[in-house]
């Protein structure tokens, strides 16, 4: 995708994050540094700015569920994506995780709770399980500038406060190119899928 018209701090945010990768480091190290560079980012006023001409149609984008998201770049040399997902009032994200990526979830206006679950210690999510009974093990209130640093095969949900929430995610992978898991309460049952849609919008 086009990266040279994107507003300044993603264009610097993408070169430190290729030149982590292009350092060969461990992948933990590598989005633990990624994190502190997206909140740096997260404070440039024009990337708040620009969110107010995020689409929130088709309805898909901002619905309860399985959302869809915006894409704003994909790197062509190591594969890491930066999207946007915006959600209406009140609503909320399935129980799900993120099979084999790393993402960072970036709050760029808003308000939510970030929630992690887990799952019975003979279950596990890399087997994707065909039943699984998830238990709640943290939530917390966050904010615009937070970033949630999501590990592969971490289950979590967010639950929107009563106002819109906009975010920037940095994923190690396109939606799409892996599998992750949905864990629905109702029933204990556990779905597999391959992530948001992905709509292609230019950030800049
Ligand atoms: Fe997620």
């Amino acid at each position: 995708m086009e990266k040279n018209k994107m507003l300044l701090s993603a264009e610097m945010f993408i070169l430190k994050l290729r030149k982590l990768f292009s350092e060969n480091i461990d992948e933990d190290k590598i989005w633990s540094q990624a994190s502190v560079d997206l909140q740096e980012m997260l404070k440039d006023p024009k990337l708040l700015k620009h969110s107010k001409s995020w689409p929130t149609s088709p309805a898909k984008l901002g619905l309860e569920g399985k959302h869809a998201n915006l894409l704003f770049y994909e790197d062509p040399d190591y594969g890491f994506v930066i999207n946007a997902l915006i959600k209406k009032p009140s609503a909320k994200t399935t129980i799900h995780d993120h099979g084999k990526s790393w993402t960072l979830y970036g709050v760029v206006a808003g308000g939510e709770q970030v929630l992690r679950f887990e799952t019975s210690k003979d279950i596990n999510p890399i087997d994707l399980p065909a039943e699984a009974k998830v238990k709640e093990t943290s939530r917390v209130n966050v904010g615009p500038g937070y970033v949630d640093f999501i590990k592969p095969w971490e289950i979590h949900a967010e639950y929107n406060l009563d106002e819109p929430t906009v975010a920037v995610i940095v994923r190690s992978q396109r939606c799409g190119t892996y599998i992750q898991n949905i864990y629905y309460k109702k029933d204990d049952s556990v779905e597999q899928y391959y992530g948001p849609e992905q709509i292609p919008f230019h950030l800049g």
